[in-house]
C-alpha cells in the first residue's frame, strides 16, 4: 500500500507556488540525486510547463548517489527543452558558487537592477533546499534539519543586485504510487510517522541485493547465494548480534540499521532508480517521462 503523507500546509503552499509561478523567470528545482524521478513533484513540473518557465534541475546529495547513474540522469534531463541539470553537494561552497552564473545564462536579458532575474526554488521535503538557500545567500535564512517539512512559508530574498530568490516549503503530492512513496521514505523525504521502518527497509533491501550486492558484502559480510531482501535483514541481525529478548533475530532493529546506514551514506554511493527503470515502468508516472 502506498504511503499517504500530505500535511495541511502543503496544500496551501501549492496554491501559493501556482500564483508565484506567473511572477518568476526561472525555476530552480532541487532533486535528490539518489531518486531524481521519485523526488520530482509532478505538480511542480505541470505548473512549470504550463507557465512555460525554464528549469535548472539540481541533483543534490550527489555525494550519496551512484556517480554513473547520476551521469545518466543528467544526460536524460539535459536532453529536455528549457532544462539545464547539474549534480552537486549543497554543503560544498564551491558547488553553490556555480549556480548564479548558470541561472543568469538561462535567462538572457534579465539580471539587472531594472530587470531582475526572479527565481523560485522548488523541491520536496528534505532534498536540501534550506542548505542550498543558506549557501546561496551566504547567511542562515532557512532552518536545516533531517526531518521533512521544516520550512512552512514562502520567503523572498535578494541575491546580490539583480537577482531575487523565492524560497518555498517542501511539497509532496497526493496519490503517489507505492514505488515512489517507498523510495521517498527510504531517502527520508516523508515524515517517519507515516510508515513502518520494516516495510520501507524490506523494499530497500530487495532493491539493494539486486543492484548493489558488492557494497552490501563489504559492509555486512558475504551474503548467501540467492539472498533476497528478507535474507539481507536476517544477515544484518546476525552480523550485528541483534536479538529479541524473547529469542530469535530482531528484524525490526535490523530494518532500522539498514535505513540509517543507507541514509547516512555508510553503505557507499547508491542510487535507487535508473533512467532505464523509469522508462520501463512508465506509465507509473508517464507525466514526467
Ligand atoms: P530541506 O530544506 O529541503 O528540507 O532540506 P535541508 O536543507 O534541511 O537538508 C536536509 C538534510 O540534508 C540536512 O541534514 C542537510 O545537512 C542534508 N544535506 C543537504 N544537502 C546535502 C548534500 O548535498 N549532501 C549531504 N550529504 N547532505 C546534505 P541534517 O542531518 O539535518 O544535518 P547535518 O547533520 O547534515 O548538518
Amino acid at each position: 500500500m502506498a504511503i499517504n503523507w500530505y500535511p495541511g500546509h502543503m496544500a496551501i503552499a501549492r496554491k501559493a507556488a501556482a500564483e508565484s509561478m506567473r511572477k518568476i523567470d526561472l525555476v530552480i528545482e532541487v532533486l535528490d540525486a539518489r531518486i531524481p524521478h521519485a523526488s520530482c513533484n509532478p505538480m511542480f513540473e505541470a505548473l512549470r510547463r504550463q507557465g512555460q518557465r525554464p528549469a535548472l534541475k539540481l541533483l543534490n546529495k550527489a555525494d550519496f548517489a551512484d556517480p554513473e547513474e547520476t551521469r545518466r540522469w543528467l544526460q536524460h534531463y539535459n536532453a529536455q527543452p528549457d532544462v539545464k541539470a547539474i549534480s552537486l553537494c549543497a554543503k560544498r561552497p564551491k558547488d553553490i558558487q556555480r549556480i548564479p552564473g548558470l541561472c543568469q545564462a538561462m535567462v538572457p536579458g534579465r539580471g539587472t537592477r531594472l530587470k531582475p532575474l526572479r527565481m523560485m526554488i522548488l523541491g520536496i521535503p528534505n532534498v536540501g533546499k534550506s542548505t542550498l538557500m543558506n549557501g546561496l545567500l551566504g547567511r542562515h535564512v532557512a532552518p536545516v534539519g533531517d526531518e521533512p517539512a521544516i520550512t512552512k512559508h514562502q520567503m523572498l530574498h535578494s541575491l546580490g543586485t539583480g537577482m531575487t530568490l523565492m524560497d518555498t516549503p517542501g511539497m509532496l503530492w497526493k496519490a503517489m504510487t507505492q514505488d515512489v512513496s517507498y523510495r521517498l521514505a527510504a531517502t527520508h523525504g516523508i515524515g517517519r510517522a507515516a510508515y513502518e521502518d520494516e516495510d520501507v527497509a524490506a523494499y530497500l533491501a530487495d532493491y539493494l541485493v539486486r543492484q548493489y550486492p558488492a557494497l552490501l558484502t563489504k559492509r555486512f559480510g558475504p551474503l548467501a547465494d540467492n539472498c533476497d531482501g528478507h535474507g539481507l535483514l536476517e544477515a544484518i541481525a546476525q552480523v550485528r548480534c541483534l536479538a529479541r529478548k524473547a529469542g530469535g533475530l530482531d528484524i525490526a532493529r535490523a530494518a532500522t540499521t539498514l535505513l540509517n546506514e543507507f541514509r547516512s551514506g555508510a553503505l557507499g554511493p547508491i542510487s535507487l532508480e535508473t533512467v532505464e527503470q523509469m522508462r520501463l515502468r512508465s506509465p507509473y508516472r508517464d507525466d514526467l517521462a
